[in-house]
């Protein structure tokens, strides 16, 4: 890895996510994910039109995410930071970018589920002002079995 910048949040450089960069993409979710999506999960994603994107430091992707529209809403289906990057506000600062995209597409809602377990993914959401809109039961693989979703909604037109 490069010599870190100073503002690692302030250096990202966004990207639509490519072909090309699946096998990246992929083993990033492999690490920080128990339960992670395949490439396949991915491919599938662009060929469906999702909007897939990714961030970069430099040439080094360090962080993607897949959100589906519908209608006035978009539905955020996965966002991670490779593991090395983590706690540096990257997550923070995609959060940030995903919510103005969306603003600029005139869209009402964002959505999203996250583990109960998953205690910084509550913390970031809460923190951008997500509200919890309800709990699907046994939404997620876990090791014992099934763990719930919280389903979590972020009104665009308010400013958290
Ligand atoms: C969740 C995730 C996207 C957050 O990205 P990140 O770059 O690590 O998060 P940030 O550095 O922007 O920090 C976000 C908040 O979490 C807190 N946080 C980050 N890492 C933390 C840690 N290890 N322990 C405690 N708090 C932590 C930060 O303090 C920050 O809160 P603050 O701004 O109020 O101080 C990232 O950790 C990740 O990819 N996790 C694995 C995949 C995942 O869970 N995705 C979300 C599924 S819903």
């Amino acid at each position: 890895m490069s010599a870190l910048p100073i503002d690692p949040a302030s250096a990202l450089q966004w990207q639509a996510m490519r072909e090309e960069d699946l096998a990246d993409v992929a083993a990033i979710e492999a690490t920080v994910y128990a339960f992670p999506w395949t490439l396949g999960n991915f491919r599938d994603s662009l060929a469906a039109g999702y909007q897939c994107s990714t961030a970069w430091i430099g040439r080094e992707l360090v962080a993607y995410a897949v959100v589906m529209l519908a209608l006035d809403e978009a539905h955020l289906l996965n966002v991670a930071v490779a593991a090395h990057w983590q706690g540096h506000g990257i997550g923070r600062r995609y959060m940030h970018h995903l919510i103005e995209s969306a603003r600029r597409q005139k869209l009402d809602m964002l959505f999203l589920e996250v583990r109960p377990s998953n205690a910084i993914g509550r913390h970031l959401y809460a923190t951008l002002g997500f509200k919890q809109l309800g709990v699907r039961r046994d939404y997620y693989p876990a090791v014992t079995g099934r763990e719930d979703a919280l389903f979590l909604g972020l009104n665009l037109d308010e400013r958290a």
